[in-house]
């Protein structure tokens, strides 16, 4: 014999009542937002790790690639918020997010150690994304990269 009591589901709600839900659901989100932003933890980018859709081509002989034909160049794409850069020997390209996991600043590359550097508190990140040192706790994401050296351009996606 199945004895299991289904609730009763009301019929109707008044007004007053439906007030008082929409009221405490609404006042729990902003709560939760409150107490993110009041915590000072790292602020998760929403589009990351998933698909960003990140797919672009730089040209290396034109003045927006141009840093990446030397070694230890980089160059920053604010549009696709990703920083490419270029290793000493010029022999591998990276590309990674543009900005810091820890409070979106934007990063630069250094060449002399093969690390993404963040100016404002100090990060560090290895070429693969990986937090070389801290503040921040987050790996960059990292795209992959094609370079086409008869055409001399690089193509980033993911
Ligand atoms: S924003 Fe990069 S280390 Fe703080």
């Amino acid at each position: 014999m199945n004895d299991t009591t289904i609730p009763k589901i009301p019929q109707s709600m008044n007004r007053k009542d439906f007030m008082k839900h929409v009221g405490m659901s609404v006042g729990g989100i902003l709560l939760l937002n409150c107490l993110q932003a009041c915590t000072g933890s790292e602020i998760p980018d929403p589009m990351q790790p998933g698909n960003t859709g990140v797919d672009f081509t730089l040209d290396l002989n034109a003045a927006a690639g141009n840093a990446l034909n030397n070694g230890g160049g980089f160059v920053v794409s604010v549009a696709n918020k990703v920083i490419v850069a270029r290793s000493q020997d010029k022999s591998t390209f990276f590309a990674v997010q543009s900005n810091c996991t820890h409070e979106n600043f934007q990063l630069t590359f250094q060449g002399n150690n093969n690390q993404f550097n963040c100016g404002l508190h100090g990060s560090n990140f290895q070429t693969s994304g990986a937090v070389a040192n801290g503040p921040a706790t987050s790996a960059l994401k990292r795209y992959n990269t094609s370079f086409d050296a008869s055409a001399n351009t690089i193509r980033i996606f993911e």
